[in-house]
């Protein structure tokens, strides 16, 4: 097997692996390099989306929900179920084979694209004529190191929770995300500390499983980057799911022990609080990870936060050593990470790969979803830019009411002038795959009336988005 390649890529979570097979996909000879493993110790490719992030979330967040209509919407629908109890152990076994059917869909498509797959940790030795050398220690039963070369490289180490201070995560009582996807009984008061995404979508689990869930958050306002009216919307409609939210808080001491974890924190009015929960999940952010890379050894640069440092176009300070993903600026979204990896490869190839910030959806999986793109309402005002706003409530959809999920809205934001689309924001059920819609219009800079004149299926969700760009011409048909 040649040790030397074109393309060595660290790390293969979806900017790493995605980045290997559109590098192979271009011509190169590639090698792919992830440390990540399963319980049995073997290859676990994927990263954190795979393994303890997007994947396992969605699976719980789906058997949660089924968990949760059976036993307060099925009634509803005239559907009468006796005897309903829960199977958490399932539940669980089941989201760790979707993890594992993951893991093997990467395997076979590396091995597919010829890729040279290396199961260990992979650093920098050395720059050596124009190559870098980079040094793997393999994980397994056939431990030891390899050596092999790049002329490119691309650091997809991805991102680690963040720890509050004096509260490291146990995994057993103080939970980062790997904790909070396996606890194995429901624990009777679960406290979240950051009322992000993570908090938002572990907590609902959780509380759909009947835990009484309460999460803290330091901000005074509910999920500050969202579209203002869309997370009013969002608070009422969790607050009265019984998620106990409370925000302004500042955290104090957390103690774990016996009878639980201690949580003191000063309350937005300033009170002192004291409260032990059965669990606590800590989602308070996610720190870069350069951990082991050895990349000092090459002389490479990281910003004053910790990831490695890049430009518009991925490279690091060091020629032909590229990084993608949560380790360099930007969201920490397992599509943009993708881009990215995509966008890298074909710059290698020395074609204009290309990734548009201002179009890269967000998606929170909570019932109802939320999902947007584009600018918010408070940062045009903030930006002095003119628009119209239109909205239109699932309530008046029919589809929604068919399915008995009427809450939320969708919401357009176009140019006062051009009636471009500048913004377009969801709170409403399956906003994930409606707001592709908004995506695609949005790359293609097209107006509120572009989409108010397209023919929509009926009845359907979609339909929804077209009236709210009929409501920005004030001319919605069906509210
Ligand atoms: P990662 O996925 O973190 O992959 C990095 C890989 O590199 C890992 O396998 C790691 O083991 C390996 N590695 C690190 N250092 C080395 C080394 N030196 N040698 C070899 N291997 C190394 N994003 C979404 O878009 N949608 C979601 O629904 C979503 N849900 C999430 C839910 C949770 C609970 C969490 C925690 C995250 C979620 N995310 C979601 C974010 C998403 O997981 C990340 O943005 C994405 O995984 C980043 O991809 P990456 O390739 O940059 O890094
Ligand atoms: P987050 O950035 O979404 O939310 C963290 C929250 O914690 C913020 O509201 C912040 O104000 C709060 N916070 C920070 N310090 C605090 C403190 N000391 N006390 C109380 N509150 C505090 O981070 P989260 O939820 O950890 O997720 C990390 C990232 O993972 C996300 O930003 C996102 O990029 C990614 N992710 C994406 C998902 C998706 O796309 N659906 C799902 C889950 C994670």
């Amino acid at each position: 097997m040649s040790k030397n390649f074109d393309v060595v890529v660290i790390g293969g979570g979806p900017g790493g692996y995605v980045a290997a097979i559109r590098a192979a996909q271009l011509g190169f000879s590639v090698a792919c390099i992830d440390e990540w493993k399963n319980a049995q110790g073997g290859p676990a490719p994927g990263g954190t989306c795979t393994n303890v992030g997007c994947i396992p979330s969605k699976a719980l967040l789906q058997s949660s929900e089924h968990y949760e209509h059976a036993n307060h919407a099925f009634a509803d629908h005239g559907i009468d179920v006796k005897g309903l109890s829960l199977n958490l152990k399932q539940m669980l076994a089941r989201k760790d084979t979707v993890i594992k059917q993951n893991n093997e869909g990467i395997l076979y498509l590396l091995k597919k694209n010829k890729i040279t797959f290396f199961h260990g940790r992979g650093s920098f030795a050395k720059a050596e004529g124009g190559a870098y050398q980079i040094q793997v220690a393999l994980a397994g039963k056939d431990k030891g190191a390899e050596a092999i070369t790049g002329k490119h490289i691309i650091i997809a180490t991805g991102s680690n929770a963040r720890a509050l201070p004096g509260a490291e995560f146990d995994e057993k009582q103080i939970l980062s995300n790997t904790g909070a996807l396996t606890i194995d009984a429901v624990p009777k008061k679960l406290g979240v500390i950051g009322a992000g995404v993570i908090g938002l979508e572990m907590g609902s689990v959780w509380r759909r499983l009947g835990a009484e869930v309460t999460v803290l958050e330091a901000l005074p306002t509910f999920l500050a980057a969202v579209d203002d009216q869309i997370s009013k919307e969002a608070h009422k409609l969790f607050t009265k799911q019984g998620l106990n939210i409370n925000l302004g808080v500042k955290i104090g001491a957390i103690t774990a022990g016996k009878k639980g974890v201690t949580v003191e924190y000063v309350d937005a009015k300033g009170d002192a609080q004291k409260t032990v929960f059965d669990k606590l999940i800590v989602s308070i952010g996610r720190t870069p990870n350069t951990n082991g890379l050895n990349g000092e050894s090459v002389g490479l640069k990281l910003d004053d936060r910790g990831f490695v440092a890049v430009d518009d176009d991925c490279k690091t300070n060091l020629p032909n050593v590229w990084a993608v993903g949560d380790v360099v600026r930007g969201p920490m979204l397992a599509h943009k990470a993708e881009e990215e990896g995509v966008a890298v490869a074909e710059r290698i190839a020395g074609q204009h790969g290309h990734v548009n910030f201002n179009t890269v959806p967000w998606v929170i999986y909570t019932s109802p979803e939320i999902a947007w793109v584009g600018k918010t309402e408070q940062q045009l005002k903030a930006e002095g830019i003119a628009y119209k706003a239109g909205t239109f409530p699932f309530l008046a959809n029919g589809r929604a009411r068919a399915l008995g999920d009427t809450s939320g809205m969708v919401k357009f934001l176009a140019d006062a002038k051009s009636d471009e689309i500048l913004g377009v924001h969801i709170v409403g059920p399956v906003a994930s795959e409606l707001i592709a819609e908004a995506v695609v219009a949005m790359e293609f800079r097209a107006s509120s009336e572009d989409i108010a004149r397209i023919c929509h299926a009926h009845p359907s969700l979609s339909e929804a988005t077209k009236e709210a760009a009929l409501a920005v011409d004030k001319r919605a048909l069906n509210f």
